[in-house]
């Protein structure tokens, strides 16, 4: 088996232990590592990395495609190894870690890393490790379950370390689509013009006498932790199945649709579910993560065809999709993050961009990331490579969190992630605010009208006119705007304004 997977020639002189791999990073290194979303991650050697980092001095700079299942970013932050980290995590030990100012965290869009990393401005990337399911007979590394910056990491790094993982299924090679966009300034446009486009390899290209060590590993990628739809998620999915109804109804969309993203998370994988049992045929994906939703819609034969970076699932699902993958191949394509987070691509493509807001505020502006504009959650993600370019950009919320103790509508948001000027529609359990055209003192009619909750609204109305009494475009009490944030951090609860 293991020679169908190697197939580069004399590769059983570079196989080697996770341990005498991991030995090739050293103190004070910038290391990339494959992994987005809990999909594909290597396994194996971050380990063993933290496991060195007990015995000796060991920090690192570590860049990933996204979050890292396996709880490796808990295990890495525990012995210490992270100086810094970048583009993305979810993992609360790290959260925890960020947050007391112990890793230097760097919120970046996930397409802009190897953007960044390849001219120079991120310093120089020493080492790549990469999970792969095979390696070709030229040395190209097939990824498993996501590319994520797999591909620019190991053309960008000095060295390349390879985990063979012969538990992924040797089905996934032929899935990835390997294209790296040329150097500027004479870059050519990048020809994706569906989402259904193959452009590139099925393997990342590197030079073999790069790849210093192999490892064998039979890991596996840990499941997605998405909520099952409940009764405000499914009511957030009737608003926008609705909307898009009333949107081709007007000729402004097709029965088809745009090609469809969706941000992580329960919230967003709950919407999608939903248009499994709406109206719309001959859908399409170009996303970034692949949840379960996907293989429903997919299933369903609503959805034709899926694009994205990564493929993180449920136990069930993962089980079903993997041991499958012939039924589904034909549909999907995996590229890297770059590609599948591109904005000169979502532009073209007229992405309708569907994703997560922690907070929003009368306006528009939303909060993605930074709970009472201080503590980092999980990281902007590729939220606004699409918000800012797709053709619709929606943003779902629960009206409320914490039990009522924080309206998810506020005067002012306490951190921005998406400006106003990005942000076309907002939904919540309660209702959808189309905020396409308006001004801003129409856009918080809106949004308090058809978004906040009841219990709020008269407090969020009350602020509102105080501030057009004031006036201006956008009307403030700038010594009011973040007083429902202080009340939650001084009372734990928004409700001592009511
Ligand atoms: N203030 C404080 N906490 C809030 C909050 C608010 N306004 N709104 C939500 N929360 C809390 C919830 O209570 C929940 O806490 P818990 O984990 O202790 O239960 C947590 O945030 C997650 O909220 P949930 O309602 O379960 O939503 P989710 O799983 O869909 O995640 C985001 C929502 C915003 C955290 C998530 O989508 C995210 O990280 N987005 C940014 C990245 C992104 O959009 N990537 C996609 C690009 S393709």
């Amino acid at each position: 088996m293991i020679e169908q997977r190697c197939r580069l020639p004399g590769w059983q002189a570079l196989e080697m232990s996770a341990e005498q791999a991991a030995g090739l990073i050293k103190d004070g290194m910038i290391v990339g590592m494959s992994g987005f979303t809990r999909a594909g991650e290597a396994k194996a050697v971050p380990h063993a990395l933290a496991g060195r980092a007990r015995n000796e001095p060991l920090s690192i700079t570590l860049m990933t495609g996204a979050s890292l299942g396996n709880d490796l970013d808990k295990e890495l932050t525990e012995a210490g190894v992270l100086a810094r980290r970048m583009p993305f995590q979810v993992d609360t030990t790290l959260r925890k870690a960020i947050n007391d100012g112990k890793v230097m965290f760097i919120d970046q869009h996930l397409s802009e890393t190897v953007e960044l990393l390849r001219n120079q401005q991120l310093g120089h990337m020493d080492v790549a490790v990469v999970e792969a399911c095979a390696i070709t007979e030229e040395g190209g590394i097939v990824p498993t379950t996501s590319v994520g910056n797999s591909a620019s990491y190991a053309i960008l790094a000095d060295k390349v370390i390879v985990e063979l993982n012969l538990a992924a299924p040797a089905e996934l090679e032929g899935l990835h689509d390997i294209y790296i966009p040329g150097s500027r300034p004479h870059r050519q446009p990048i020809p994706v013009v569906a989402p259904d486009s193959r452009i590139g390899l099925p393997y990342i290209p590197v030079d073999p006498a790069k790849i210093a060590a192999i490892v064998v590993t039979h890991g596996k990628d840990s499941p997605s932790t998405v909520l099952p739809p409940d009764a405000d998620t499914q009511r957030i999915a009737d608003h926008l199945i609705a909307f898009f109804q009333q949107e081709v109804s007007a000729g402004r969309l097709t029965p088809q649709l745009l090609p469809l993203q969706a941000g992580i998370g329960t919230m967003a994988n709950a919407v999608m579910s939903g248009l499994a049992h709406g109206p719309f045929e001959g859908l399409s994906m170009y996303s970034e993560v692949l949840q379960d939703s996907t293989f429903d819609l997919l299933d369903s034969g609503k959805l034709l065809f899926a694009s994205g970076c990564s493929i993180t699932l449920s136990p069930e699902r993962n089980e079903q999709v993997m041991t499958q993958l012939g039924r589904y191949r034909d549909r999907l394509i995996l590229r890297p993050q770059e590609l599948s987070n591109h904005p000169g691509i979502v532009r073209r493509l007229g992405i309708i961009a569907i994703n997560t807001a922690l907070e929003a505020d009368i306006y528009g502006n939303v909060n993605s990331t930074h709970v009472c504009g201080t503590r980092m959650m999980n990281g902007i993600g590729g939220s606004g490579d699409f918000a800012r370019n797709g053709q619709l950009s929606i943003f779902v919320t629960k009206s409320l969190a914490k039990g009522g103790d924080v309206s998810s509508f506020v005067p002012f948001v306490s951190h921005v992630d998406h400006t106003e000027h990005d942000v076309d529609i907002l939904v919540s359990e309660h209702g959808l605010a189309d905020l396409r055209g308006l001004a801003p003192r129409e856009r918080a009619r809106t949004i308090i009208a058809h978004c906040v909750d009841p219990l709020y609204r008269d407090a969020l109305t009350a602020y509102f006119e105080e501030a057009c009494q004031r006036g201006g475009h956008t009307p403030h009490c700038l010594e009011k705007a973040l007083s429902w944030h202080l009340a939650l951090e001084q009372h734990g609860s928004m409700k001592t304004l009511l």
